[in-house]
């Protein structure tokens, strides 16, 4: 079955910006940008270090109605704004279906995700604990890719929207193998995904749509021409002989 298409595109609204030298429009990739259209199963960013795309994949999943801590759309905890708002500048085109569940995974608020399934599981309720659909254990109990594979193998499910920022983080090569897996089963049970990565094997998921983010703003590239590829490639092939002269007196 094709995935249905959640977003379509993201379009900045540059006639609201009063300011483009101040952050995030002074960013490359958002002073650049017009409009970004997404893949209907599966969109990566990709770019170097600080080149912008957690600040554009933030603001896509908070306008998307994603709390910018990340989590489920039911999650609306707080533990400190550091999101910009960008997203008030952003204006989505959506598909006519609506996404039936998904997740904002903040590379680095995972924690805070673990800590409001505990909270909420602690009040009594007649509904199941949340955490039975994390595969029954409690999240802080596992490790962090632990936690992460439950999370992507119990609560992730079809129909559903997936933003991801660096999910490789927490995976060993095997388990982002596992991860390809997944992805590729959700998106036959109808999901859409848009995921930030530096990930060579997360990345190399067959006909995606990858933008680089530089200097010149996103860019569609093809999975071969991305830096990430062809370094990861040199290096496997060489790593001897690339490590004399990278680390020769
Ligand atoms: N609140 C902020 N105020 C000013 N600059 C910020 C703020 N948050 C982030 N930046 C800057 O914006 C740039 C883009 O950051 P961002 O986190 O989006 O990069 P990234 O592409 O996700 O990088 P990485 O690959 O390291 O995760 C960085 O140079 C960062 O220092
Ligand atoms: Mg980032």
């Amino acid at each position: 079955m094709l995935s249905e298409q959640f977003i379509i595109e993201a379009k900045l609204k540059r006639d609201k910006v009063a300011d483009f030298s101040v952050f995030p429009f002074n960013l490359s990739a958002v002073a650049n940008l017009d409009n970004v259209r997404f893949d209907p199963s599966i969109t990566f960013f990709v770019g170097e270090n600080g080149s912008g795309k957690s600040t554009l994949l933030e603001a896509i999943a908070v306008a998307a109605g994603f709390n910018p801590e990340g989590g489920t759309k039911n999650f609306s905890f707080s533990t400190h704004a550091s999101h910009s708002d960008l997203d008030q500048y952003l204006r989505l085109s959506r598909g006519i279906k609506k996404p039936r569940d998904g997740f904002f995974l903040r590379a680095e608020s995972f924690y805070n995700v673990a800590s409001e399934i505990e909270s909420l599981d602690s009040e009594p309720a007649f509904a199941p604990k949340i955490i039975e659909s994390y595969g029954g254990k409690s999240l802080h109990e596992q490790s962090h890719g632990e936690s992460f594979m439950a999370l992507m193998l119990n609560r992730f499910s079809g129909n559903s929207l997936y933003i991801l920022d660096e999910p490789e983080a927490a995976l060993s090569p095997t388990r982002q193998l596992t991860m390809l897996v997944r992805i590729k089963e959700l998106i036959e049970q109808g999901c859409q995904f848009i995921v930030a990565t530096h990930s060579p094997i997360i990345m190399a998921y067959p006909n995606a749509l990858i933008y680089a983010l530089s200097e010149t703003g996103l860019q569609a590239i093809q999975y071969e021409d991305t830096e990430h590829f062809q370094i990861t490639k040199q290096f496997m092939n060489n790593h001897t002989g690339m490590l004399r002269n990278l680390l020769a007196d």
